[in-house]
C-alpha cells in the first residue's frame, strides 16, 4: 500500500520481543507496540517469529495465505506475503502446527536472514514476536535484531526464565543489552520491583546492565483485545494499559531515528 512502497534508504532499526515463559505477553505487546508505531507515522513490520505456533495473524483477525514457510519452501514473493492491517503496519505472517517450522537449521537461518534483510528496507522500524522458550529460532531472532526486548511478568516463574534467556544470550552469543518491558503489573512501582530485582541478579551474576523499558499494567482491555482480534491501542486507546504502551512506543520511535549504528554486536546463533 502506498506509505510502504518506497525502500528505506538507511537501515531499518529491528527489535524482537522475547521471554522464555509463554502467555507474559509478547504477542499481544508486539502488536500494540506496532499499531502505536504506525500511529507515529512510522512504516513498521511485525514478523511473526512464532514460527510453529504463529499468533499475530490470530490476533489481528487475518487470513493468512502465505506464510515464512512457503517463502523457505517454495520461493514464494515474501513482499507479496506481507498482510497490511493499516496503511502503514505489515504483518508477515508464520505457520501454526508445524513442529518442524518451530526450530530452523543453520541453512534456513541463513536463508531467512538474507530475506528479511530484503524486506525490512521497507520499513522504518520491524518488530518480531518470537516464540516462548530458548529454542534455536529464539535464540536466531535475538542475535538478528538491533535490541532484545524481554517481556515478563512479576511472577517468578517469569523473572527467572527470562534471566534463562539473558544468560543464554549473553554467555553464548555475546549480546549485551537487554531492555526489559514489565507486564500484567498491578502499578509502576511492581514493574520497578521487577525490573530492580533482575537487573541487581544480571549485575551480580553475568556482569550486565539491564535497562528498564517500562511497566505495562494489568488490563481488561488487553484480554478483550484478544478476544476480539483488534489492537486493544486501537479501540481502547485511553486504556491504562493503550496509554503506557503509547509511551513506550515512544522510546522505540527514538531507537529508529537516529540509526543505532553501534548498537548491533557481534554473535550469530547456530542452528
Ligand atoms: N497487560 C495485560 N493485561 C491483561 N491481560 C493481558 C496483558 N498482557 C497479556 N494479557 C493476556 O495474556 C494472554 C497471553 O498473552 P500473549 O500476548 O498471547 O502472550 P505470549 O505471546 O507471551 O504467549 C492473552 O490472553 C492476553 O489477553
Ligand atoms: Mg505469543
Amino acid at each position: 500500500m502506498v506509505e510502504t512502497t518506497g525502500r528505506n534508504a538507511s537501515r531499518p532499526v529491528t527489535a524482537c520481543l522475547s521471554s522464555g515463559k509463554g502467555g507474559v505477553g509478547k504477542t499481544s505487546l508486539t502488536v500494540n507496540l506496532a499499531y502505536a508505531l504506525a500511529q507515529k507515522g512510522l512504516r513498521v513490520l511485525i514478523v511473526d517469529g512464532d514460527l510453529g505456533l504463529a499468533n499475530v495473524d490470530v490476533l489481528l483477525g487475518l487470513q493468512v495465505k502465505t506464510t515464512i514457510r512457503d517463502i523457505l519452501d517454495r520461493g514464494a514473493d515474501p513482499l507479496e506475503a506481507v498482510i497490511y492491517v493499516e496503511p502503514r503496519l505489515g504483518v508477515l505472517p508464520s505457520s501454526s502446527g508445524v513442529p518442524d517450522l518451530a526450530n530452523l537449521g543453520p541453512q534456513d537461518h541463513h536463508e531467512l536472514g538474507e530475506i528479511l534483510k530484503d524486506i525490512c528496507c521497507h520499513f522504518d522500524i520491524v518488530l518480531v514476536d518470537t516464540a516462548a522458550g530458548i529454542g534455536s529460532s529464539v535464540l536466531w531472532f535475538n542475535t538478528f535484531v538491533d535490541y532484545n526486548i524481554l517481556v515478563l511478568t512479576p511472577d517468578p516463574t517469569a523473572m527467572t526464565d527470562a534471566y534463562a534467556l539473558i544468560k543464554v544470550l549473553s554467555r553464548d552469543y555475546r549480546r549485551q543489552n537487554f531492555h526489559l518491558l514489565v507486564n500484567q503489573v498491578k502499578n509502576e512501582a511492581e514493574a520497578r520491583q521487577v525490573y530492580e530485582h533482575l537487573s541487581r541478579v544480571a549485575s551480580h551474576f553475568l556482569n550486565l546492565n539491564l535497562d528498564y523499558l517500562g511497566g505495562v499494567p494489568r488490563d481488561a482491555s488487553v484480554s478483550q483485545g484478544v478476544r476480539n482480534q483488534v489492537p486493544f491501542i486501537k479501540v481502547a486507546p485511553q486504556s491504562k494499559a493503550a496509554l503506557t504502551l503509547f509511551r513506550h512506543a515512544e522510546r522505540l520511535r527514538r531507537w529508529a531515528s537516529p540509526r543505532p549504528g553501534a548498537h548491533k554486536t557481534a554473535g550469530k546463533a547456530g542452528g
